[in-house]
C-alpha cells in the first residue's frame, strides 16, 4: 500500500442524483458528495429556492451542481429529469433514492389516499429512478444505487403501516436490483436510519423524545450528517463489494432491547 498522500478522492468526477435534496437528509447527502468531488444534480419538486442554495453550497465547495425540478412519482418528470442529466454531464453514476414522505395514522383510520400518495413517494419513486439510472449506469459499466429507508422497516411501528411497508419494499426491491447488475459493477444498497435530527423530530412532543431517546442505546438522536457519511462511503470505489444490504444508521436502534 502507498504512504504517499490521500490519492484521489473516492467520488470525483462522478455524477451524482440526490431526490428531494433541497434540505434535510437528501442536503446532508449532496453537501457531503460534493466534498468528495462528485457533481450533484440537487433535485426538488416544490422548494426551489432552497434547492438553488444548496446548488450555491455546492459550487462554494468546489464542485459543481444543477438543479433539475421533478414529481419523483411521476414517470415523464423522472424521463425528463435524467434526459436532462444526461445532456448536461452525459451520465448518472450515483442515485440517492431520498425522497419520502410520511402519512402517518392507525390502519383502521387510514385513507387510501394516505396509504397510496405514501407507497408513491417513497417505493414507486425508487422504480422510476433506479429504472431510468440503470439504463445509463450499464452503459458505464459503474454505478452506486442508495436507498433510504427506515428502521420501521425492521421493526414496524404504531401509525406508520403505510411508511413501514413502502420502506420495506424498498428493501426488497434493492435487493432483487443487487442481483440483476451485480455483473455490471453496480451495487445496490439501502441506508436504513433511526431517529435523526430534523424538522419532524424536532417537532415531537417532549414525553414521546424522552421515550424513543430510552429507545435509542446511543443515547442521542442522529444527525443528518451521521446519514450522509453513511451515503458517501457507500458511494465510494472503496465500497464495491457491498451489495444488497440494509446499512442502519440509527444509534443500535434495530438490535432490539
Ligand atoms: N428524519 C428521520 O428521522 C428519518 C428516519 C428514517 C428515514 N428517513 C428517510 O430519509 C429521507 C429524507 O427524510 P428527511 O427527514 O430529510 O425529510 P424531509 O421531509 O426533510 O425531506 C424529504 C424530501 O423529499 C422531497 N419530496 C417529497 N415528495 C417528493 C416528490 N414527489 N418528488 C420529489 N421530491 C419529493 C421533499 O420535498 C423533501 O425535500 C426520507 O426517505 C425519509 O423517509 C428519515
Amino acid at each position: 500500500m502507498s504512504d504517499e498522500g490521500v490519492g484521489p478522492l473516492p467520488s470525483e468526477g462522478r455524477v451524482a442524483l440526490v431526490t428531494g435534496s433541497s434540505r434535510g437528509i437528501g442536503r446532508a447527502i449532496a453537501l457531503r458528495l460534493a466534498k468528495a468531488g462528485t457533481k450533484v444534480v440537487v433535485n426538488y419538486v416544490r422548494r426551489e429556492e432552497e434547492a438553488r442554495a444548496v446548488a450555491n453550497a455546492i459550487e462554494a465547495l468546489g464542485s459543481k451542481a444543477i438543479v433539475v425540478k421533478a414529481d419523483v412519482t411521476n414517470t415523464q418528470e423522472v424521463q425528463a429529469m435524467f434526459q436532462k442529466v444526461q445532456d448536461t454531464w452525459g451520465a448518472v453514476d450515483i442515485l440517492v433514492n431520498n425522497a419520502g414522505i410520511i402519512k402517518d395514522s392507525l390502519l383502521v383510520r387510514m385513507s387510501d389516499r394516505d396509504w397510496d400518495e405514501t407507497i408513491a413517494v417513497n417505493l414507486r419513486s425508487t422504480f422510476l429512478c433506479t429504472r431510468a439510472a440503470l439504463r445509463l449506469m450499464v452503459r458505464r459499466r459503474w454505478g452506486r444505487i442508495i436507498n433510504i429507508a427506515s428502521v420501521v422497516a425492521m421493526v414496524g411501528n404504531v401509525g406508520q403501516a403505510n411508511y413501514a411497508a413502502s420502506k420495506a419494499g424498498v428493501i426488497a426491491l434493492t435487493r432483487s436490483v443487487a442481483k440483476e447488475v451485480a455483473s455490471r459493477n453496480i451495487t445496490a444498497n439501502v441506508v436504513a436510519p433511526g431517529y435523526i435530527t430534523t424538522d419532524i423530530v424536532e417537532e415531537l412532543p417532549a414525553g414521546l423524545k424522552e421515550r424513543i431517546l430510552a429507545r435509542i442505546p446511543v443515547g442521542r438522536f442522529g444527525t443528518v450528517e451521521d446519514v450522509a457519511a453513511l451515503a458517501a462511503f457507500v458511494a465510494s470505489e472503496e465500497a464495491s463489494y457491498i451489495t444488497g444490504q440494509v446499512l442502519s444508521v440509527d444509534g443500535g436502534m434495530a438490535i432490539g432491547w
